[in-house]
């Protein structure tokens, strides 16, 4: 590419990662357990065998891996607390735990003498155990965002010295749909999974989004009150999302089928969050009384949580179509069909390595505007990135040549420079999912994200391609030496 789309020469991007997915340690220095460890070790066939026990060990090798981070030119890097290593027992009124503390005190401090800047997640679904077992976890609305908020002061007060940049949750539709509906995720719960904990994915979801929408607002009204002022930092919560392209777009119950679609996912959380509004109409009309209501105490506290900027995690795209049948009361996606395929030339093609990320970079220059349009704040992409088609069966010799990543990246990034500078968006930072091939939750350790190969025998970790690859194409589009 002669002459690649510009980006502003203050545009931030780095690497993400997630405490359960890389640190390993799981019971060393008073770590309590979270619900991850209970949902992995309790039914090893739901994560493939897989366990965060090991994981990358991190905990033990971060020096090694900030090095790498430096070699890779990064601006930035996105970690996340694990919650129950420095609450081991999570609620507000349990004991600290020094240790943890100072771990990620040593973790910040490290990035920092790299002149790498820290941006912190305070929820990657890692929930204290105890607190699941003492009242249900996020099933109880009023408990858990009292101990979400107790927890977010502790990591103000502690690293927000340091720290400028704090996403409160990761994923809540995730947490919510997969945790609650599915029960694919960690606490595993269901009414639709055999396999699952005795669930109600009828009605288990929509109050888990209540709690998490309530304990990010809690926290950010927090920052706002008793930590912008001082600390002057910001903070954003992070959201997924595909982007849906209407089947037959000269349809217009697809077209409103792909912006539903949309809506159940997204503003389920992104209009109380960023509008401080209701739930979307559409969402009310289909769940009806099953979706619970925001009273006007939290519609105070809503107001109050005014956020700095929209965390994008995004990876595929995906065509709606309308369907005549009644929703069922399962149903968590507004009620559409879900395509894949080429379509109005159009193209949510070449599958990556895992079943469900295709390629769509034009969708997601769409995307970014949608969002920047609806929600109105600067956006951060959070997460993006892939395993290479068939890379779960690659030695690492294989794997360091992924093509496929690089071209993935490269596509990506010039969506993104197209949207800042043809589509009035207004993007800011980009990190890559992720530093290192690490725990894909219930995939286990065969989906390899990292831009690192980890060699999980030996943990030794060798850098593959597209590594070296992002700080290049960065400078050149930053116009930077
Ligand atoms: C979203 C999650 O935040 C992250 O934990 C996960 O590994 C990646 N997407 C890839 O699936």
């Amino acid at each position: 590419m002669p002459f690649p789309t510009p980006l502003p020469a203050d545009f931030e991007w780095g690497f993400a990662t997630a405490s359960y997915q890389i640190e390993g340690a799981v019971n060393e220095d008073n770590r309590g357990r979270s619900i991850w460890d209970t949902f992995c070790h309790l039914q090893p066939t739901r994560t493939k065998g897989a366990n965060g026990d090991v994981a990358c060990d991190h905990y033990h090798r971060y020096e090694e891996d900030f090095d790498l981070l430096k070699k890779y030119g990064a601006k930035a890097y996105r970690f996340s607390i694990s919650w129950s290593r420095i609450i081991p027992l999570g609620g507000r009124d349990d004991p600290l735990n020094e240790t943890g503390i100072e771990f990620y005190n040593t973790l910040i401090d490290s990035l920092l003498g790299r002149g790498i800047t820290p941006w912190v997640t305070l929820y990657h679904w890692d929930l204290p155990q105890a607190l699941h077992d003492r009242y249900g976890g996020w099933l109880d609305v009023e408990e858990s965002q009292k101990d979400f908020e107790r927890y977010a002061k502790i990591c103000y007060e502690r690293f927000g010295d340091r720290v400028k940049n704090w996403i409160t949750l990761n994923e809540p539709w995730i947490v919510s749909i997969f945790g609650y509906a599915t029960g694919g995720n960690a606490p595993g719960r269901s009414s639709i999974n055999p396999q699952s904990f005795q669930g109600n994915t009828a009605t288990e979801p929509w109050i888990v989004g209540r709690a998490l929408i309530m304990s990010h607002a809690r926290a950010v009204a927090l920052y706002n009150k008793q930590f912008r002022e001082s600390q002057k930092g910001q903070i954003g919560i992070s959201l997924n999302g595909d982007y849906y392209e209407p089947w037959d777009d000269q349809d217009t119950r697809d077209k409103v089928a792909a912006e539903r679609r949309m809506e159940f996912h997204i503003g389920w959380f992104a209009n109380p969050i960023f509008l401080a509004r209701d739930y979307p109409p559409c969402m009310r009309e289909q769940l009806g009384e099953r979706l619970p209501i925001f009273t006007p105490s939290d519609f105070s506290i809503l107001e109050k949580a005014k956020v700095d900027f929209y965390g994008m995690n995004y990876y595929t795209s995906q065509f709606a179509r309308h369907r005549d049948q009644p929703a069922p009361e399962t149903d968590f996606i507004g009620n559409i069909e879900e395509l894949q395929g080429d379509k109005n030339g159009i193209s949510v093609g070449e599958p990556s390595g895992v079943h469900w990320l295709r390629s769509a970079p034009q969708l997601f220059r769409k995307h970014l505007t949608r969002i920047y349009q609806k929600y109105g704040k600067p956006i951060y992409v959070t997460e993006n990135g892939c395993p290479c088609p068939g890379e779960d069966a690659m030695t690492c010799d294989e794997s360091v040549n992924d093509s496929y990543r690089i071209r993935y990246f490269e596509d990506h990034l010039e969506a993104i420079a197209l949207a800042n500078n043809e589509d009035g968006t207004h993007i800011k930072g980009y990190f890559a999912w992720s530093l290192l091939d690490n725990l894909e939750w219930s995939d286990g350790y065969g989906v390899r994200f990292g831009v690192t190969f980890t060699d999980y025998v030996t943990l030794k970790r060798t850098p593959k391609k597209s590594a070296m690859l992002l700080q290049h194409i960065f400078h050149e589009r930053m116009n930077l030496p």
